[in-house]
């Protein structure tokens, strides 16, 4: 058993892929964080959370909500994956909404794939797609940009998104 932990929740795949390539790079264990027992993590000195951004939330961070007291000697670091662009800006403001202001944290970039998505992510998009559409350009957030480039099936994945994360679990394997 590797002494990290690499725990992942993902929608559509993105944080997935993330998730295997940090294991293939550190030789951490890469848990699907589902249907999570305090027992899975009792051993580990190191979790890193994975997940998809979604409405600006980052999916499977209830897991430090119900798992506080398990966490309390451990190392916490969390890996977010959305569609906007890497910026400062965006990672700041994921901090703000998340409550992560005290917890390690990275972010990198996933895909979007509109043949995959459910029928209401779907629909969903479409709509705020055509309703970014109809504002100037120049007013676009860079979710909203992300979001107009998004159509048919788009990958920003890239491997160097996690040399943050690599480096944070390097010195304890
Ligand atoms: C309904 C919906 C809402 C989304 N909201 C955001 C968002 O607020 N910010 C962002 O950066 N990406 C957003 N995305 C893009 C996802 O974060 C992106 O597809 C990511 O790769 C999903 O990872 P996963 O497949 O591992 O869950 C959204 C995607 C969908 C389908």
């Amino acid at each position: 058993m590797s002494e990290t932990a690499i725990l992942f929740r993902s929608k559509y795949g993105a944080s997935r892929k993330y998730a295997l390539m940090l294991k293939e790079r550190t030789g951490a264990d890469a848990i699907e964080n589902e249907n999570m027992k305090a027992e899975l993590i009792r051993d580990y000195s190191t979790i890193i959370l994975v997940g998809g951004v979604y409405a600006d939330r980052i999916n499977g961070l209830d897991f430090i909500r119900r798992f506080r007291g398990s966490l309390s000697d451990k190392r916490l670091y969390v890996f977010a994956v959305g569609g906007t662009e890497f910026s400062p800006e965006y990672i700041a403001k994921l901090r703000k909404v998340n409550g992560l202001d005290d917890i390690h944290m990275s972010y990198g970039r996933g895909e979007i794939n509109m043949d995959t998505l459910s029928f209401f992510d779907k629909r969903l998009i479409g709509l705020l797609r055509r309703m970014v559409k109809r504002k100037p350009e120049s007013e676009w957030t860079l979710t909203e940009k992300a979001i107009a480039e998004s159509e048919g099936n788009v990958s920003w994945v890239d491997e160097r998104y996690l040399d943050p994360v690599v480096d944070y679990i390097s010195p304890v394997l």
